[in-house]
């Protein structure tokens, strides 16, 4: 057991850093202890709103503060793979934010760099920790459901003038797959698996990222899956399961824990929406918990989002971009 609070320290101020920081205060075990930007002046800034011990101006002083137990790396994706290398080699447990690499190649290496060092490492799969997923895992798991036939899920939102450059830039792993049809895609994984055949088609933005993406998974049992991704339009971000016994529609922002269940019995014809608590915050306290637990207890793996369940979706994002003509540089 380590000292009652794990020391965290963020690496990158932006958007998604504000919101983890934010939710961080919520719990009680944790403290952040250093924040790191490459410029000091954004990390004073972002010190203003969530104080703490340590304000570094380069990501180098974080991983050599020995203050700091845990990083969690809020940089864009192009960058989680070097970023990831940068804290491990300092012996420095890692929660990475999703998408975890730009490719499977560049995954490999870094959980095989975490189980040489022996040093905890997790993607921040935030959905994975949230009461309705696991909820949906216990319909599944208790037989309510019976066998999955057809999965919808869509992802989507018109980006407009004022988006962010990440989005679409190429240089920082812009595209739709792997910044919100990774939800798509590690959601249909959770509840029928590895698919057996893929298809795929890509309409590109002017930058030659996917701006919208549609994905077919097909299942030797005759199940199959519908995945759509978009930057170009608003899209209900709802995912609808339908079984042999039941069906069911994960709510508006299924990746999120505003989400409830529609759940719609087929031989009963019964209809039930589950609800569920909502905790203060935006819902990223929950995986910080868990890391929190993995810590006390010395794991290097998460046993619930574990390395094998990132190489699985980072693979299966691998075959879906060669089938729709996704390429990044370092591919
Ligand atoms: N789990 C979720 O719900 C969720 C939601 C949104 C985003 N994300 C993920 O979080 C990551 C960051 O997304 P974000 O929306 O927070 O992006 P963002 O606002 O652009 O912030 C990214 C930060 O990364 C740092 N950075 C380091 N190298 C950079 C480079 N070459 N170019 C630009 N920034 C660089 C910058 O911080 P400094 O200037 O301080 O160094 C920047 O502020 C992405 O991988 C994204 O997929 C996850």
């Amino acid at each position: 057991m380590t000292k009652s609070k794990i020391r965290w320290g963020i690496l990158g101020c932006g958007r998604i850093a504000r919101k983890f920081a934010a939710d961080l205060q919520l719990v009680t075990d944790a403290e952040l202890v250093a924040v790191a930007s490459r410029k000091k002046e954004t990390a004073e800034v972002f010190t203003n709103e969530f104080p703490c011990k340590h304000v570094h101006g380069s990501y180098e002083e974080l991983v050599n503060n020995p203050d700091v137990e845990v990083i969690y790396i809020a940089s864009p994706h192009s960058h989680h793979y070097e970023h990831t290398l940068l804290c491990l080699n300092h012996n420095k447990a890692v929660l990475c934010e999703k998408a975890f690499a730009i490719n499977s190649r560049q995954a490999k290496e870094m959980i095989e760099l975490a189980r040489e060092k022996k040093v905890f490492l997790m993607e921040a799969l935030w959905t994975k920790f949230l009461p309705h997923y696991n909820k949906l895992l216990e319909l599944l798991k208790n037989g309510t459901l019976g066998d999955i036939k057809a999965v919808l899920v869509n992802f989507g939102f018109r980006t407009g003038e004022n988006a962010p450059q990440r989005l679409l830039d190429p240089a920082l792993g812009g595209g739709t797959l792997l910044d919100i049809g990774i939800y798509n895609v590690f959601m249909t994984l959770s509840v029928l698996g590895k698919p057996d055949k893929i298809e795929a088609t890509m309409v590109p933005a002017v930058t030659g990222v996917d701006e919208q993406l549609s994905v077919l998974f097909k299942y030797n049992n005759g199940a199959m899956a519908q995945l759509f991704s978009s930057f170009t339009t608003n899209l209900p971000t709802k995912m609808e399961i339908a079984a042999t016994k039941a069906g069911l529609t994960l709510t508006t922002r299924f990746y999120e824990p505003s989400a409830a269940i529609q759940l719609y019995h087929e031989v009963k014809g019964e209809r039930k929406l589950i609800e569920f608590e909502k905790e203060a915050g935006f819902g990223y306290q929950y995986e910080a918990r868990h890391v929190n637990e993995c810590l006390k207890k010395g794991l290097t793996e998460s046993p619930v989002m574990t390395h094998a369940d990132t190489l699985l979706l980072m693979e299966t994002m691998d075959d879906i971009r060669k089938i729709a003509g996704i390429k990044y540089a370092v591919d």
